[in-house]
């Protein structure tokens, strides 16, 4: 049996969105909190999967840090590094290329949508991506990964590279990693359009709160987020077929540490002229201290990298032995 460890990941391209935040490091922070081992990261690796511009990456993994460090994130306490500074990611993946098969691959629907219409002109790199964070996960050992909804059938591939690298070289070697997807805010909606998820990449801003928005932006973008016309329901199934409006509730229920139930309990039968208001006044009470911190931090870029070298430090010595026996296992 394998000792409890926590990893995730996030990728830094743009700026953190409030859905990072309440579906990922808020979340990666209360297990940092709860005493488990946690061991996260920036995969820069996975972003260079679609065209970045270097100079915006360089800028983007600092901003990232950051934003871990200024949501909570303690370097002493867990290990936060850059996937590209500890090689042990790319060379395990290798090996899982080796192990996943191309049907497996050719059923994620992340490539799907990411790739569009014409996958022939996506990088191999995107379409190898689950194998990868596979390897992301299974060097440390880790069995489990707090991430969004969007992320679950990527762990339960990784859940399958493990058994079939156990099965093929009879070994109980690799763990069989759970994926922990939980709370009210595991898939939060873009504000401009229900069916689709909040996104850091969607090109349009007005669809999603940036960590480093302004208390006015954050209002504004609230204000105008997309809604019906009826007021929040007296109880919560009646969201049922009311996606913005669930979506509403959702965020103020994850930033204000209750249930959906209780955001209905309190708030059943108010207009989104008055919802509205309220939701803003308590992001910005939650966002603001955070995108201030962020900004002191990205006043000392050498603090940032300093930190994270020593963090990079930490997880190669994690990684090496487990890269090594694994090398050995498959006889090199
Ligand atoms: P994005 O999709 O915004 O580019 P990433 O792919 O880097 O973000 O995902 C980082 C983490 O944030 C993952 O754990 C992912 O599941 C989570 N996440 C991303 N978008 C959302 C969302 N809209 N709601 C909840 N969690 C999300
Ligand atoms: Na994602």
């Amino acid at each position: 049996s394998f000792t409890p460890r926590v990893f995730s990941g996030i990728q830094p391209t743009n700026h953190l969105q409030l859905g990072n935040y309440l579906g990922a490091v808020k979340r990666f922070v209360e297990m940092q909190n709860d005493g488990m081992e946690t061991i996260y990261c920036i995969v820069d690796l996975h972003a260079i999967t679609v065209w970045q511009d270097p100079a915006d990456l360089k800028h983007a993994t600092r901003e990232l840090a950051a934003a871990y460090l200024a949501c909570g994130l303690d370097a002493e306490k867990s290990i936060l590094f850059n996937q590209s500074q500890v090689p042990q990611h790319a060379e395990l993946g290798w090996i899982f290329n080796c192990v996943t098969r191309l049907g497996w691959m050719n059923r994620m629907t992340q490539f799907k949508d990411k790739a569009g219409k014409n996958a022939e002109k996506a990088s191999l790199g995107l379409y190898a991506y689950p194998s990868l964070m596979a390897a992301d996960i299974l060097a440390y050992h880790a069995t489990h990964v707090p991430v969004g909804e969007d992320q679950k059938q990527h762990v339960e591939l990784t859940r399958d590279i493990a058994a079939k690298f156990n099965h093929d070289y009879g070994v109980e070697f690799f763990p069989e990693t759970q994926p922990i997807i939980e709370g009210a805010a595991t898939r939060i909606m873009s504000l401009r359009d229900g069916s689709k998820k909040m996104s850091k990449s969607d090109p349009s801003d007005a669809s999603r709160i940036n960590l480093t928005d302004d208390a006015d932006t954050i209002a504004k973008k609230i204000r105008k987020a997309k809604t019906d016309p009826e007021p929040l329901p007296e109880a919560l199934d009646g969201l049922e077929g009311r996606p913005e409006a669930r979506n509403l509730v959702n965020i103020y229920a994850a930033l204000a540490d209750i249930s959906p139930e209780q955001v209905i309990a309190e708030h059943g039968g108010t207009q989104f002229g008055q919802f509205k208001p309220a939701l803003a006044e308590l992001a910005v009470e939650k966002l603001a201290p955070i995108s201030e911190e962020m900004a002191r931090l990205m006043a000392d870029v050498a603090e940032i990298d300093r930190v994270l070298g020593k963090g990079a430090e930490r997880a190669a010595e994690i990684a090496e032995p487990i890269l090594a026996k694994t090398y050995d296992i498959v006889g090199f």
